[in-house]
């Protein structure tokens, strides 16, 4: 180090250095570190744990109130429960196991020790978890792979096989094929009479609260879509409303193929992720009456797309991610709906649901969620990595 770090420049150059290394050994030996099942986890262990900071959005009227984990408010919970209770509202997820690749590493979530192939079903469990306790009246239907053996005995929760390619490269683009062929089936069972809801989600959400209003609160549209103002992905897949009429889901199917197309003939590079949305978000801005400004405004809107009618939904509200909730969103709305635990944040997810069958609260879970929303876990290394080339770049010249 002195002899490469003399000198106020390279000082500052070689400063990085000494927070990486220690990281570096401190996560080998965490690797390295046994697990075992059923016994409560080591304290100490900085990998291993919740590091509770300070909750974003203090001070704002509109925004979550956290003491630590404790809310200072109550979220606001839809209490006009859905009038029409014929309407049946399904939540529709993706999934597929992956059992193919090495599986070394295990993850403790308080005293369960989880294997990859463990976690991800935990995490499914978990999604419907929260939907059983939001939505009760509501069921819950997996699209799979015909060929993965997805066995899950749940009242409430349907396996549905849908042919295609599952791999883990072509899942974004599988994932709207399997939502078309979904709702072309149900468009040939569909009898006039008969109402029946679809709200396609990625399987890392909580619903925290019942979704089903937004077909009656917004009674006009065809398809609804979470929106950020965010320049480069302004739409989100993760959560996508389908009104269950003949009508709905016809301009709703018609509206997803477009999407397939775009994704097929101009976004295949992006496979693997983001494809989809970059897809959506070419189809809406094809519409040569749509104002992108729109998406800067944080409130709920209604454009007609092609043929059919779409509404947009602030993912502030219906799509809520902790790390865009710590900046972004400034806080956590206090109507919030679904939060997102996208990427390396799906073990909060667990968490989380942990915390909520011991306290019963969702707000207070909420507090939880909004604190940890720096944390990462698995990618502690990664964030140093980020961290340290940013002080770099600013150090050179
Ligand atoms: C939320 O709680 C804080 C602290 O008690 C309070 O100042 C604020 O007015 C509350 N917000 C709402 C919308 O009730
Ligand atoms: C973990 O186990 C301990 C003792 O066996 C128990 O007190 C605690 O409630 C358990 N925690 C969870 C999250 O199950």
């Amino acid at each position: 180090m002195r002899v490469f770090c003399s000198g106020w420049r390279r000082f500052l150059i070689c400063l990085p250095l000494l927070f990486i290394v220690p990281h570096l050994f401190s996560v080998k030996q965490f690797q390295q570190e046994p697990t075992k099942r059923g016994l409560p986890k080591k304290s100490g262990n900085k990998f291993d744990h919740l590091v509770l900071g300070p909750a974003a959005g203090q001070g704002l009227s509109n925004r979550l109130q956290c003491e630590g984990t404790k809310a200072l408010n109550k979220t606001q919970f839809s209490t006009n429960h859905r009038v029409n209770a014929v309407e049946l509202v399904s939540v529709v997820t993706v999934f597929s196991v992956y059992n193919s690749s090495p599986d070394a590493s295990r993850v403790t979530v308080g005293n369960t020790s989880y294997s990859k192939v463990e976690r991800a079903m935990a995490i499914l469990n978990v999604f419907v978890n929260f939907i059983q306790e939001t939505m009760p009246q509501s069921d819950v239907i997996i699209l799979t792979d015909p060929a993965s053996d997805l066995y899950v005995n749940r009242r409430g929760v349907s396996v549905y096989p849908i042919q295609g390619e599952y791999s883990r490269e072509k899942l974004m683009l599988q994932r709207i094929r399997s939502y078309i062929a979904f709702l072309e089936k149900k468009l040939k069972e569909h009898n006039q009479k008969d109402v029946h809801h679809y709200i396609f989600t990625d399987s890392d959400i909580a619903v925290v609260d019942d979704l089903g209003q937004i077909f009656h609160d917004y009674p006009d549209f065809h398809l609804a879509l979470t929106f950020r103002n965010n320049k480069q992905q302004p739409l989100n897949s993760g959560c996508i409303a389908v009104r269950g009429t003949r009508d709905g889901i016809t301009r709703a199917t018609a509206f997803l193929r477009k999407v397939l197309e775009a994704y097929t003939s101009k976004y295949m590079s992006a496979s693997r992720m983001l494809g989809d949305q970059l897809a959506l978000a070419w189809v809406v801005a094809s519409e040569p009456s749509f104002d992108v400004k729109r998406y800067t405004r944080s409130e709920p809107f209604m454009q007609d797309i092609g043929s059919g009618s779409v509404l947009f939904l602030p993912c502030a509200i219906y799509n809520w991610t902790p790390p865009e909730g710590a900046g972004q969103f400034h806080g956590m709305p206090l109507d919030v709906k679904v939060v997102h635990f996208k990427g390396s944040r799906k073990r909060l997810m667990l968490e989380s649901w942990n915390f909520y069958t011991s306290t019963a609260d969702i707000s207070d879970m909420l507090c939880l969620v909004l604190s940890s929303g720096r944390t990462k876990f698995g990618n502690r290394l990664e964030n140093i990595a980020r961290v340290a080339a940013t002080l770099m770049l600013k150090v050179l010249p």
